[in-house]
């Protein structure tokens, strides 16, 4: 099927309704799955403890976890320290439609965006595989996402994610700045409470 795309800086490529209301609700059902077996938690700040916000589990044979000793990929869930459950099928098939990278990404970063909470500009560089592209997915209320060049004090411009929609930053744009200002409440009706799902796929060792 042809899909819309926009390719807003070299690299970032933003495909608006990407999933449709059947595809949405079928992936959320998938994600609150991985969540009974990894659940949501608050990861904390290099250095100052501090939690996020924002909070986090992972789907994946790795995921990124943050706490005191610094960012990394394991294998196991900080608190539970069980294995990650496996990345589900309808996010492998989005990977590999929108990816352009011949190998399976390793680790879906799962965040919930509670009203009120926000993710500072950062960039995703914990991974091995820069060739690889990070590939996001949103599910319910519309997030002000912030992305900008790969120097901090580059220019930045702003995209609204709104549920169903994908965004692809790889290539020149695989090391760009981004960040979730805010997410704009009651703007989505998928998910039963408030607030938003962002799944982020990512291709962490270097593949062959
Ligand atoms: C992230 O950078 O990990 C997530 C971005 C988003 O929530 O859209
Ligand atoms: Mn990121």
């Amino acid at each position: 099927m042809a899909r819309q795309s926009i390719e807003i800086a070299p690299g970032a490529v933003f495909y608006p309704g990407y999933l449709d209301r059947a595809g949405q609700e079928a992936l959320l059902a998938d994600v609150r799955t991985a969540i009974l077996a990894a659940p949501l938690y608050h990861p904390r700040m290099p250095r100052s403890g501090k939690p996020f916000s924002v909070r986090m589990t992972n789907c994946g044979p790795l995921g990124w976890v943050s706490d005191v000793e610094g960012y990394r990929y394991q294998g196991t869930h900080p608190e539970t320290g069980a294995a990650w459950p496996a990345i589900p099928q309808a996010l492998l098939a989005a990977w590999r439609e929108l990816s352009g990278f011949a190998f399976p990404p390793e680790a879906c970063l799962v965040n919930y965006y509670a009203d009120g909470t926000r993710l500072g500009l950062h960039q995703d560089r914990d991974e091995k595989e820069l060739a690889a592209p990070v590939v996001s997915l949103s599910l319910g209320d519309t997030a002000i996402f912030r992305i900008g060049g790969t120097k901090r004090q580059d220019a930045t411009f702003s995209v609204k994610l709104a549920s169903g929609d994908a965004f692809v930053f790889g290539g020149p744009s695989r090391l760009a700045y981004h960040g979730v200002d805010r997410v704009l409440p009651a703007t989505s009706t998928l998910l039963a409470e408030s607030g938003r799902f962002n799944l982020t796929l990512r291709r962490v060792t270097a593949a062959k």
